[in-house]
């Protein structure tokens, strides 16, 4: 397996967070070390649970400096696209199944200059991205079904992380593999091991009293590139 050459991404989920206090807390993170903030947007149709839209969004770009990482779990997702990019969202990821024309939507996120990630349910095979990598900046993998925080990782989608990260090299380009969905130090260490380079984390990080300890438990879970590697990689 290749080493992991990307710098780790650390990315909390907001869905855990305090949500009387929205804005300190994605300031606290951001001071805590985290690359990305993960918004988890629900609209109670295309998942079982509900959360917030674009107001949401363009209140906490007027907080955050980092990018905001915006995971659109709503159906159809088509017509909220610019809502979400006007919002602010730097990051606009998709799950296949909320549209009909995968490859369209993805030309739209990328055309109002954002960054396009697709989403992969646990059911949803490798395959259903292997069309479209040339438009694509992020693939996540769902380790758990998507909807809700704090539920455990589906050891099964660890084969597909490591599929993914071969298709990915194939291309040459420079893709995000993000997981997402029960991530632990121990369980970070199994996608990593296998390829990933970006970690969402809600209970993980929002779920303890360190923030800045959580997200460097997470950090430590990356495995050591041998200094041969990191040599030759420049
Ligand atoms: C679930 C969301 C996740 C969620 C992860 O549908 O996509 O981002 O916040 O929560 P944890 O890290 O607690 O599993
Ligand atoms: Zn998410």
């Amino acid at each position: 397996m290749k080493p992991v050459t990307n710098p780790l991404i650390i990315a909390p989920s907001l869905l855990a967070a305090d949500f009387l206090r929205l804005g300190a807390e994605a300031e606290a993170v951001e001071n805590a070390g985290a690359d990305w903030l993960h918004l988890d947007v629900m609209d109670g149709h295309f998942v079982p649970n509900i959360t917030f839209g674009p107001l949401v969004v363009k209140a906490l770009k007027s907080r955050s400096k980092i990018p905001l990482d915006v995971h659109l779990m709503i159906a159809p997702v088509d017509p909220y696209i610019v809502a979400f990019a006007d919002a602010g969202a730097d990051h606009i990821s998709v799950h296949p199944e909320a549209g009909p024309h995968l490859h369209r939507t993805l030309q739209l996120i990328r055309s109002l200059g954002k960054k396009a990630g697709v989403v992969l349910n646990p059911a949803t095979p490798v395959d259903t991205v292997a069309h479209v990598l040339d438009l694509v900046d992020i693939i996540m993998v769902m380790t758990v079904n998507p909807g809700f925080g704090g539920q455990a990782f589906i050891e099964s989608q660890l084969a597909k992380i490591a599929t993914l990260r071969r298709m990915i090299d194939a291309t040459g380009r420079d893709i995000y593999l993000q997981i997402d969905g029960g991530i632990t130090p121990v369980t970070a260490r199994d996608v990593l091991n296998v390829g990933a380079d970006c970690l969402v984390a809600g209970t993980a990080v929002f779920g303890k009293p360190d923030y800045a300890g959580a997200i460097a438990d997470l950090r430590a879970a990356a495995p050591k590139i041998m200094p041969e590697f990191a040599v030759s990689a420049g």
